[in-house]
């Protein structure tokens, strides 16, 4: 077995003295899609922003690439190589598409001035934004002001942001979550094209369990404050406690 990019490790999170989770483990596998299911309110948002640093937790460790992140700033881990696309999306909306794309791969780059001397020319910041573009089916919206592409282009978009900041391990939060039926489905065949072209390591949160159970290699479930199972779609989609539990009379 390889070894793992991201190890939760007995992480607990409570707000003001409510438990959102308690004690949760789990691996990551490098070049896994998997998907994190559950209730509205189980805590998944909450455990993104935990791994991504937003958040600090209660107890536990999160080690990504064998290094402990708990206490890291958000960019630092954004620096190790981790993104994520939000829930509500984190555009600029008066900049154009293009504009948005371009000043996450200089901001980016700044971190690291020698490579930026070595990009000098604008030209090479712009191709590789449209090659993001492109990737996120965007290209040719690029001259476009964000705050009024469709909301499924802005969610797009958020993606193309995070495709920016070249991450190893990419977390999506509900990537196609106000799409029509349509758009769903052109957005998880884009999500998944960049999965086979890219190897990016990719964990969402989605409550369309089609999507679910027709893409993950894995799923897990958050609830009753815990971790309540995880394993292949076929397993979670038949797990009694899980359909008890969140399920019901979905599949
Ligand atoms: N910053 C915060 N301060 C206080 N409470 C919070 C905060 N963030 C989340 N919560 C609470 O933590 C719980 C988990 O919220 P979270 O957003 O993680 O759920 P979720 O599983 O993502 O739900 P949804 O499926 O609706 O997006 C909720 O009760 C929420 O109100
Ligand atoms: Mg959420």
């Amino acid at each position: 077995m390889s070894e793992a990019i991201l190890s939760i490790e007995n992480l607990s999170k409570s707000f003001e003295g409510n438990q959102v989770f308690n004690n949760i483990s789990f691996l990551v596998e490098p070049g896994e899609l998997s998907a994190i299911i559950g209730p509205n309110g189980a805590g998944k948002t909450t455990l993104f922003n935990l791994i991504t640093g937003a958040l600090v937790p209660d107890e536990g460790k999160i080690i990504f690439e064998g290094r402990n992140i708990v206490g890291m700033e958000p960019f630092d881990i954004v620096r190790l190589g981790m993104a994520r696309a939000f829930q509500r999306t984190n555009i600029f909306p008066r900049m154009t598409v293009l504009e948005n794309i371009v000043i996450t791969i200089i901001t980016r780059l700044k971190g690291n001035l020698g490579f930026v001397k070595h990009w000098n020319s604008s030209d090479r910041i712009r191709k590789k934004a449209f090659e993001i573009l492109e990737s996120v089916g965007l290209a040719d919206k690029a001259s476009h002001q964000s705050g009024t592409l469709a909301h499924g282009n802005q969610k797009r978009l958020d993606i193309g942001v995070a495709l920016a900041l070249e991450p190893k391990l990419l977390l999506l939060d509900e990537p196609v979550a106000g799409m029509s039926p349509e758009e769903r489905w052109e957005t998880v065949e884009l999500v998944k094209e960049l999965w086979n072209r890219m190897k990016i390591t990719m964990v969402y949160i989605e409550h369309d369990m089609d999507i679910v159970f027709g893409i993950s290699q894995k799923v897990r479930v958050l609830c009753y404050k815990t971790l309540l199972a995880e394993g292949p779609p076929h397993e979670i989609s038949a797990n009694q406690q899980v359909i008890e539990a969140y399920l019901g009379e979905e599949v």
